[in-house]
């Protein structure tokens, strides 16, 4: 008799040291550190910094999984890791603690492209996806509109991605032109919840009729928002942060929404799904609570926690490729730094 699957999944590409544990869709428990204080000062993340925190976080931070899903290092049946993308000195601290425990426990490993994580950590609350759907993934690398079928079968769809910055790179650039420091979503969105949304104009890129439909562009708005704060501080006045956090919140969600919004409908589907770090902004989602509402969209977003990264995200694609009876990728594979997302799977099974 083949044992329920109990799948281990290991998260490393960035600051965050993630360690779930997935069976059936359920996630029985996890375990996270973060590198993220030791970066403050350097307005980003240091790769080797971030790399040397996974070591030293990558066993207590298992321990902590395991007793949160209070099941043994022996009841793992499945390893499941993030192979890309992210920095690479911090995704090979992961993937060779995946690599050691699947060897000594014996168990298949696979790899696990990051950004099928973040659309697999919705499942976890929201159970399985709908047949079709569209994803919005807005992280700290990323921002991308897919088209996704079956997550771990089907290949996965670009509509449009950004020509320059990631949103959530935008809100890290813009917190340290202001002051706010890293990382810098939660520390804006702290700051814009005093603020007046409509106190500045900040341009709305890409949002011209016979610009690509799902295209993005956010360098000019962390532009503009630098140029605003030069001039007021020119002038010798203070500096309205909560204002210009506010304004600028609301021009990237702006976008975001509408933008996604409009794929759903131009495909003719009814669900979008936003995930990664910038899903964790309580004005997107309030703004995408409020627009799909009103066009009849089912609107999925995993709830904050499950939205930054974390290794219950990658035990999901671990447990989906295990139900759907994937090949496992083996020990011999490496890191790749800067996959696209083709499939959940990373290298993709030929
Ligand atoms: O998905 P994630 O944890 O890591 C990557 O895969 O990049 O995303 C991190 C990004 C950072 O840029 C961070 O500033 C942003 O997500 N972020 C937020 C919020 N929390 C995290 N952005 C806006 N509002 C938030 N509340
Ligand atoms: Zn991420």
């Amino acid at each position: 008799m083949t044992r329920t699957p109990v799948v281990l999944g290991v998260e490393s590409s960035c600051d965050e040291t993630g360690f779930g544990i997935v069976s059936e869709g359920a996630l029985l428990g996890q375990g996270l550190a973060s590198s993220a204080s030791q970066h403050a000062e350097f307005g980003g993340v240091v790769p080797e910094i971030a790399a040397r925190a996974h070591l030293d976080a990558a066993v207590p931070t298992l321990q902590i999984a395991l007793h949160d899903a209070g099941v043994e290092l022996g009841d793992i049946t499945h390893v499941a890791a993030t192979s890309g993308p992210g920095l690479a000195t911090a995704v090979h601290v992961g993937l060779a603690a995946a690599k050691s425990v699947a060897w000594a426990l014996d168990v298949p490993l696979f790899g696990v492209h990051h950004l099928a994580g973040h659309a697999a950590a919705d499942t976890l609350e929201h159970g399985p996806l709908p047949e079709r759907s569209i994803v919005l993934i807005v992280s700290g690398g990323h921002t991308s509109i897919l088209a996704i079928g079956d997550l771990v079968r089907d290949p996965i769809e670009h509509l449009g991605d950004t020509l320059d910055d990631a949103a959530g790179e935008a809100f890290d650039k813009v917190a340290r032109l202001l002051g706010l420091g890293y990382p810098g979503g939660p520390v804006i969105s702290r700051a814009a919840v005093d603020g007046d949304p409509a106190a500045f104009r900040f341009p709305r890129a890409m949002m011209r009729s016979g610009d690509p439909a799902y295209t993005f562009s956010f360098s000019g708005l962390k532009t503009a928002v630098a140029r605003t704060v030069e001039t007021i501080e020119r002038a010798g006045d203070p500096v309205p942060v909560a204002d210009i956090a506010a304004s600028f919140e609301q021009a990237v969600v702006d976008v975001l929404v509408a933008k996604a919004v409009r794929a759903v409908k131009d495909r003719g589907l009814d669900t979008l799904v936003i995930v990664g770090g910038v899903a964790a902004n309580a004005r997107l989602r309030a703004v995408a609570a409020e627009r799909c509402e009103a066009e009849g969209i089912e609107l999925r977003i995993p709830p904050p926690r499950l939205c930054t990264d974390n290794g219950a995200m990658i035990a999901a694609v671990g447990d989906l490729l295990v139900r759907a009876d994937a090949d496992p990728s083996g020990l011999g594979i490496a890191a790749d730094p800067s996959a696209v997302l083709h499939g959940a799977q990373l290298p993709l099974p030929h």
